[in-house]
This record gives C-alpha cells, sequence and structure tokens, in this order.
C-alpha cells in the first residue's frame, strides 16, 4: 500500500522552498510518478480561459488542451467529482495520450472555491487503482490546496 501520509509530508516540505503552483507541482508529478508503482502518466491539468490546458507532468507526451466535459479529466472538472476509472476504453469520451493507459484516476483541485486544476494519473494495469488510492490522493490534493490558499 502506498504511504500516502509520508507523500503529504514530502509533499509540504517541498513547499517549504517553492510554493509557487508550477514548482510544486512539478515536483509533485516527480514524487507520484517515483513513487506510486505501475503509473505511466502524472501530472496536472490547469484550468485557463476555459479549458484545461497540459501542467506540469511525467510520462510520455500529452494532448495540451481538453475541453470541460470532454474525456475523464474534462468530467472531473465539469462534474467537480473525482473519478475512478478501471477500464479507460470503457469510458465514453476517454482521451487517450498514450496508448498503454488502462486505468486512470482524476481529482479536481479547487482554488476559492472553484476548480483550477485537475491532478490525473494513469496506469498501464486495469483496475490500478483502489478507493484507498483514490482517498489518499484526495488527501495530497487538499494538501496542496491549503498551501496555494497561503499565497
Ligand atoms: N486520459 C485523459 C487525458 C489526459 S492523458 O491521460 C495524460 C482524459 O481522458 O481525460
Amino acid at each position: 500500500m502506498t504511504d500516502y501520509k509520508l507523500m503529504i509530508r514530502q509533499t509540504e516540505a517541498l513547499a517549504e522552498d517553492s510554493p509557487f503552483p508550477i514548482p510544486l507541482m512539478a515536483n509533485v508529478s516527480a514524487l507520484l510518478f517515483e513513487s506510486l508503482e505501475d503509473v505511466n502518466w502524472a501530472g496536472f491539468y490547469l484550468v485557463r480561459g476555459g479549458e484545461l490546458i497540459l501542467g506540469p507532468f511525467q510520462g510520455k507526451i500529452a494532448c495540451v488542451r481538453i475541453a470541460k466535459g470532454k474525456g475523464v479529466c474534462g468530467t472531473a472538472w465539469a462534474q467537480d467529482r473525482p473519478q475512478l476509472v478501471p477500464d479507460v476504453h470503457k469510458f465514453p469520451g476517454h482521451i487517450a495520450c498514450d496508448s498503454a493507459s488502462n486505468s486512470e484516476v482524476v481529482i479536481p483541485m479547487h482554488r476559492d472555491g472553484e476548480v483550477f486544476a485537475v491532478l490525473d494519473i494513469d496506469s498501464p494495469s486495469l483496475a490500478r487503482f483502489s478507493e484507498d488510492d483514490l482517498k489518499g490522493l484526495e488527501s495530497l490534493a487538499e494538501a496542496m490546496e491549503r498551501i496555494f490558499a497561503r499565497q
């Protein structure tokens, strides 16, 4: 089981050096990519001008723009609800950036009550992410929200 509490402490330590959103997201995507087993993409999409734009990530080249309500990320944003997708091929409108991806988890992140980014993690394995992973990643996203709210 992944130690999400440790990752939250590491994220808070990283934020002491750089509380700015882009450097922290860049380091957290590296931390996630290193710490989580069996993942092929970990990163952030940012809400900009009414769509999602690719943010800091680790993994293969990814699509730059995602419309609200499109794919797993756009759905998480539009519904303001985390998405735990055991088989992306069964998710209507899934956007296949890396054909190796088979399961995915996406978590909306908030500032001033609005979604300003989503955290997206993909795996080549089906049903890679459990409810416990979802809870751990939600706690990590909340820790980042608190850090950004301090600025
Ligand atoms: N799978 C996402 C697109 C982003 S890539 O996975 C990095 C989606 O359907 O929203």
